[in-house]
């Protein structure tokens, strides 16, 4: 089995890398292999409608670094997506992931349902509600099995590692971890 926690913010060694890389120890301590992806730095497009993905193959007609990691999330049983809020949203960097990666799972046959999901969302301040939504929608309409924590995953800091701080944010995704390494025992089983 494995977890794979994927990180949207455009900036490395972050508060969103934080957080993920704690989820991911939290699952590995109950013997699960994990890997963490930052999309830092990565050559991620938008998805341009062209609705290609429909046809036989199924292949994104976008020849980028989204590719390799869509097939790293076929192979996962757990899947984890983070990111900071940029002006009351996600930023455009996990927007376009979710968009490609999500419409080439729904056309080849919503090959992510069934797996474990959930976001995490960090912000200086406001808009992780929305943000969490956000993120909540592309899990749901996909299939994934979800579950909560102690709290809704968000926490709170701007500059690179101050989210560490947040104790309560630090201790809410730990707890998502556990849930979701107890949920992908209990979905394969
Ligand atoms: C372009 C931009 C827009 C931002 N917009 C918001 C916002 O709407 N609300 C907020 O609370 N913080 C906002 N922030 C702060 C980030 O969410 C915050 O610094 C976060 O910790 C960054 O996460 P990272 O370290 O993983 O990149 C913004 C930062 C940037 C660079």
């Amino acid at each position: 089995m494995k977890a794979i926690g994927i990180v949207g913010s455009p900036r490395k060694g972050g508060n969103c890398e934080f957080l993920t890389n704690h989820a991911l120890k939290s699952i590995a301590e109950e013997g699960i292999e994990t890997e963490l992806i930052t999309l830092a730095g990565l050559d991620i497009g938008h998805c341009t409608g062209c609705y290609a993905c429909q046809k036989d193959d199924h292949r994104c007609v976008v020849d980028d670094d989204a590719w390799p990691i869509y097939e790293k999330m076929k192979a996962a049983d757990g899947i984890i997506l983070s990111t900071p809020v940029y002006f009351g949203s996600a930023t455009s960097l996990m927007k376009a992931f979710m968009d490609r990666t999500g419409m080439v799972a729904r056309y080849s046959g919503d090959i992510f349902k069934g797996k474990v999901g959930g976001p995490i969302v960090v912000a200086r301040r406001g808009g992780v509600n929305f943000t969490y939504a956000e993120m909540n929608f592309w899990f749901q309409i996909l299939g994934f099995f979800m579950t909560g924590a102690n709290y809704w995953n968000i926490a709170f800091g701007r500059n690179k590692g101050e989210v560490a701080q947040d104790k309560e944010g630090v201790e809410t995704v730990w707890n998502f971890g556990k849930n979701m390494a107890q949920l992908m025992k209990a979905v394969r089983k």
